[in-house]
């Protein structure tokens, strides 16, 4: 098997998913981090050794013919440049979710990886995660018969932290935060419940942030780290300078299976979970935690009036790695399809869709409620990628 060599676009933050993907004595190596951060530059040099290539200019590290293979995992508004400057250099993508913060963004991004036959994949690890893989494969099985709604509820408790204080918090940058976090919960729905939404409606308000008046200097760094005891959310400081997007929205979607689904998300709950609800035609299932070795997934399939146990209870194994095992396990099979190829959890045309619904949502919860149609991907695109997914 060849050797890959791999660089990090956004090295800092979230780029530390990719040192999963560290393996030397499997061939596999990070040798070029970009970031504007110096800091997050040295921390990656520390990491991987003096010989690593690293460089503010995302560019420089494109124009490396050593490396066969970029994660992008800078800020969403980034996206877009970044995914298509990299695959128009002839490398295979590792993009964060959400694909980008436009539905136009993600078909450019579409479009040129399709016409460099390069290797796209998409940073939706929720679809790594055994909690959902039970639900997934319950409802597979025909456990509730024909899945017929979807409804997800979820609660961030670290919100005013991690979406209240840098650039999550700007319309310019995130779109909104129902796209922006929203993206996992819309493409779990989706898959779970067998289709894609193709008319939305939501409402949604900035209902609590707006209040603080304590706002970060605009000239100083954001400090989006999470602590406990930033309770109640009104006690929050250091708030983003702009802030004008929801903290809580509710979209109802249709799917052109005809289910129906709902995610709902509020950024000032004390707890932080999401609850996925799915009912069929002969029964319902339903998570309670989503921390594997803590959680479980319920599925009652006959008729009694309230059951708290369920008629078949499955609990969720612990797993070893951040966001529940789910990211050591998707940076494994990214590595394996950029150097085997084979059949992958992930869609990029999922991804797409995901940004569709939470894009239209969002206007329609911006323009009193008005339902919104998502237009789909284009037909030869949509095939093009589905092939690769399982
Ligand atoms: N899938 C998940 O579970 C998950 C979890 C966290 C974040 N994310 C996604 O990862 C992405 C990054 O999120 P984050 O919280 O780490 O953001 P962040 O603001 O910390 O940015 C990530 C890194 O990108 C760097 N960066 C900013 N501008 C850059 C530029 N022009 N060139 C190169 N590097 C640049 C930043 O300095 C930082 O080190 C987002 O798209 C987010 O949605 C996904």
């Amino acid at each position: 098997m060849n050797d890959l060599n791999i660089g990090v676009i956004g090295a800092g933050g979230r780029g530390a998913l990719a040192h999963n993907a560290h393996r030397p004595d499997e061939g596999v190596r990070l040798v070029a981090g970009a970031d504007t951060r110096p800091a997050a530059l040295s921390t990656f040099k520390e990491k991987f050794g003096p010989d690593v290539f690293v460089t503010d200019d995302y560019r420089k590290l494109l124009a490396l013919d050593s490396i066969q293979a970029v994660f992008v995992t800078s800020p969403d508004f980034l996206h877009e440049e970044h995914a298509v400057a990299a695959l128009e250099a002839g490398k295979h993508v590792y993009l964060e979710k959400p694909m980008a913060i436009t539905i136009e963004g993600c078909d450019r991004i579409l479009r040129v990886a399709y016409e460099k036959k390069a290797k796209l994949y998409l940073g939706h690890n929720m679809r790594h995660m055994s909690f959902v893989l039970k639900m997934k494969e319950l409802i597979d099985r025909g456990a509730i018969g024909e899945v017929k709604a979807g409804w997800c509820r979820h609660f961030i408790g670290y919100g005013c932290d991690a979406y209240f204080k840098d650039w999550h918090a700007e319309r310019e940058k995130s779109t909104g935060l129902l796209l922006q976090k929203g993206a996992h919960d819309i493409d779990v729905l989706h898959w779970l419940c067998g289709g894609y939404s193709e008319r939305v409606t939501a409402l949604g308000a900035l209902s609590l942030y707006d209040q603080i008046t304590d706002r970060r200097d605009p000239s100083k760094p954001a400090d989006a780290s999470w602590h406990d005891e930033n309770w109640p959310p009104l006690s929050q400081k250091q708030l983003n300078p702009i802030i004008d997007v929801e903290d809580l929205s509710m979209m109802l979607m249709r799917l052109n299976n005809g289910v129906l689904a709902s995610y709902q998300q509020c950024h000032y709950t004390p707890d932080s979970w999401r609850n996925y609800c799915i009912i069929g035609s002969e029964g319902r299932l339903e998570n309670f935690g989503d921390v594997p070795g803590e959680c479980s997934v319920k599925l009652w399939n006959h008729r009694e009036s309230y059951n708290p146990e369920g008629h078949e209870a499955f609990a969720i194994p612990a797993e070893a790695g951040t966001h529940g095992g789910a990211d050591p396990k998707i940076v494994a099979e990214f590595v394996r399809y950029v150097r085997e190829g084979g059949s992958i959890k992930t869609s990029a045309v999922a991804a797409r869709n995901s940004v569709a619904a939470g894009c239209m949502a969002t206007q329609s919860l911006r323009n009193g409620g008005q339902p919104a149609d998502c237009p789909p991907v284009p037909d030869e695109l949509a095939a093009y990628f589905n092939a690769d997914v399982n």
